[in-house]
């Protein structure tokens, strides 16, 4: 008998990659999803990737009515991963309580759920962002956080903290999943990052750019204090942050956690600057970029990358694929979803 998942915001963008690994490694998954940032369509290329259409339910785990009577219908659910969360950096500024009531209460109704479930194994998404503004890098699970640069960050730290006060007084244990800037797309291209409306993240933007949706794009700021004077970040290829979930999952229902809630940082352990992202994109795809130096960006940190030590020991995990790799497979995506649309 499969062990059995529920996957909340799985028809997203890391959502959808890791259903198709838990498919790809005999898991049943039931997919919750309210299309506020994904696309139905999405469950179809689960279906094309991997021969299984996942049980699907549209719905909005803010209601939690909704959530209960779903759920309900499904017995023996072996683990939850929850991914259902508003992401965008700069929205949360401008909309802090959307993102308070949003990214908190479904965190919540998920633990009411839970409650009524015999193996309460949770996998929670969470962020670099909880990190702020690192005083040192590369950052460990032990590095202290610092304030939030943003509300989105803080509703991670919030959930975090949630999770741990949970899971304490219950028979059940949880993992959270620090992501740093996951990018790129699964290698047949029919799933990947598919922004509703104009995207933030640099990857979307450096792909739009080179295939004429926008004219040109910034680099905010070549003035930090890094190699180049662009910030550094650690991207990490989404389908090895897809592969780390079914590793966290397997870990939790084998009953190998050595603490109820345990924490890893989900990165490649490398610092890359902006501009050597340009680099990379313009020797892969053979496109030249036309960019501009900007302001810096409020929020963005300088500097951030991970340690990625623990996760490589404890889960058996590191992230397998180049940059270059990655990078292309990111263009490889934007092409697809042109040809969709011509
Ligand atoms: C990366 C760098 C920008 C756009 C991400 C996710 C967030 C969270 C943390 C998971 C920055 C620069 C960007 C552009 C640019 N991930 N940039 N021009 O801010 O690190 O946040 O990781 O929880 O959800 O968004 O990612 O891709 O927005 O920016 O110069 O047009 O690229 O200034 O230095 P960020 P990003």
């Amino acid at each position: 008998m499969a062990n059995k998942v529920l996957v909340t915001g799985g028809l997203g963008y890391i959502g959808s990659h890791t259903v198709v690994e838990l498919i790809n490694s005999g898991f049943e998954v039931i997919i919750i999803d309210d299309l506020s940032n994904s696309h139905v369509e999405t469950l179809d290329s689960i279906e094309k990737i991997t021969s299984v259409r996942p049980i699907y339910g549209n719905l909005n785990i803010c209601n939690l009515d909704d959530l209960l009577e779903f759920t309900s219908a499904h017995s023996n659910i072996d683990a939850v991963i929850h991914f259902a969360a508003y992401k965008a950096v700069g929205e949360s500024v401008d909309e802090p309580i959307k993102y308070y009531r949003n990214n908190l209460n479904s965190l919540l109704n998920i633990m009411t759920m839970m409650e009524g479930l015999s193996k309460k194994n949770l996998v929670f998404s969470s962020s670099c962002s909880v990190y702020g503004e690192p005083k040192s890098i590369p950052v460990n699970e032990q590095t202290p956080v610092e304030p939030a640069e943003s509300p989105y960050a803080n509703t991670k730290l919030i959930c975090e903290d949630i999770c741990k006060d949970f899971f304490r007084n219950i028979d059940g244990s949880c993992t959270l999943l620090r992501y740093f800037n996951p990018i790129g797309a699964h290698k047949t291209a029919l799933i990947g990052e598919l922004p509703l409306g104009p995207p933030s993240n640099l990857v979307p933007v450096i792909t739009q750019t080179a295939i004429g949706k926008r004219d040109k794009m910034m680099v905010f700021g070549d003035d930090y204090d890094t190699p180049d004077g662009s910030c550094v970040r650690d991207y990490i290829h989404v389908v090895d942050i897809a592969i780390a979930h079914v590793c966290a999952v397997k870990r939790l229902i084998a009953g190998k956690e050595k603490t109820k809630v345990e924490t890893f940082n989900l990165g490649t352990g490398n610092g890359v600057t902006v501009l050597e992202m340009i680099n990379s994109f313009e020797k892969v795809s053979g496109e030249k970029l036309n960019y501009e130096i900007a302001p810096r960006r409020p929020g963005d940190v300088s500097a951030i990358y991970a340690d990625v030590k623990y996760a490589t020991e404890e889960l058996k995990w590191t992230a397998d694929r180049s940059l270059d790799e990655t990078v292309l497979s990111a263009w490889k995506w934007e092409l697809y979803l042109q040809q969709q649309n011509n």
